[in-house]
């Protein structure tokens, strides 16, 4: 089988890695837009556009299914992809609140994301239509800070505590979805500002939710490529990974005239 997976960039590789650990024969194609990340603070028109190339470009690699790792299309642009294509199209925010629904007890829970997922409301109303009540918090400069490689600094504990503090009074809440690609990787600064808290993330979320529908069958070929090369993207995949990758190039205009 072989699975397409894409991303604004390298965050979605914290969803890669999960699925590439889970299911070790399967053959996966991955594509970071590092030509055109951050999606989060875009708009949805823009969002779709992007996603759609990415899609079409997965499509033309002969993928069996496409898993869109990046939580902002996921939120704003899977409806979209899954009526314009017909190959199964699946999004990490089921996984997201399938896991939130297994962990909260009190029924109360916090998601944190990007602008354009917070504000596209899809979280929170798939979470409402099981009675749980949802506060979503934008927390835009985690994306900076991980991908600087700043975690478990003074900057990201005190970005940490800006974004988060309020969810010190919300004494009910005992689950927060880190909603976001690269939220994971900031984990250890969340929880050490929030011990009370479960996190639950997407991107190990992912692996439970498609293991019915994912044959473990195939090559175990990972082919990585990425619309812009450069020395961070290197690090960053080496960093996420935990090993090296070659890297492949496609050209951001490539996918627009193919789409
Ligand atoms: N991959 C994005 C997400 O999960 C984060 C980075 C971006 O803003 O593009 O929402």
């Amino acid at each position: 089988m072989k699975i397409g997976m894409f991303d604004s960039g390298v965050g979605g590789l914290t969803v890669l890695k999960s699925v590439r650990d889970a299911f070790d024969k399967v053959d996966i194609v991955y594509l970071g837009d590092t030509a055109r990340v951050p999606y989060g603070i875009k708009s949805r028109e823009t969002i779709i556009n992007y996603a759609k190339e990415s899609a079409n470009f997965l499509i033309s690699q002969n993928v069996d299914i496409i898993l869109i790792a990046c939580n902002s299309v996921s939120a704003n642009a899977m409806d979209v992809l899954q009526e314009t294509f017909d190959i199964p199209i699946v999004g990490v925010i089921e996984a997201g609140v399938e896991a939130a629904l297994k962990s909260s007890k009190t029924k109360h829970v916090g998601i944190i994301g990007t602008t354009a997922t917070i504000n596209s409301n899809k979280y929170q109303e798939r979470l409402e239509a099981f009675n749980i009540k949802t506060y979503g918090k934008a927390c835009p400069l985690f994306v900076p800070i991980v991908e600087e490689k700043l975690i478990n600094t003074d900057i990201s504990k005190k970005t940490v505590e800006f974004y988060l503090k309020e969810f010190k009074d919300l004494k009910d809440i005992d689950t927060i979805i880190l909603g976001c690609t690269h939220y994971p990787l900031l984990e250890q600064d969340i929880k050490e500002f929030l011990p009370h808290i479960n996190l639950v993330s997407s991107s190990d979320a992912i692996v439970s939710y498609i293991k019915d529908i994912i044959k473990n069958e195939g090559n175990a070929t990972t082919e990585l490529y990425f619309t812009d090369i450069s020395e961070n993207t290197s690090k960053l995949v080496e960093y996420i990974m935990g090993k090296k990758y070659d890297l492949k190039y496609i050209n951001v205009e490539t996918l627009s005239l193919n789409c």
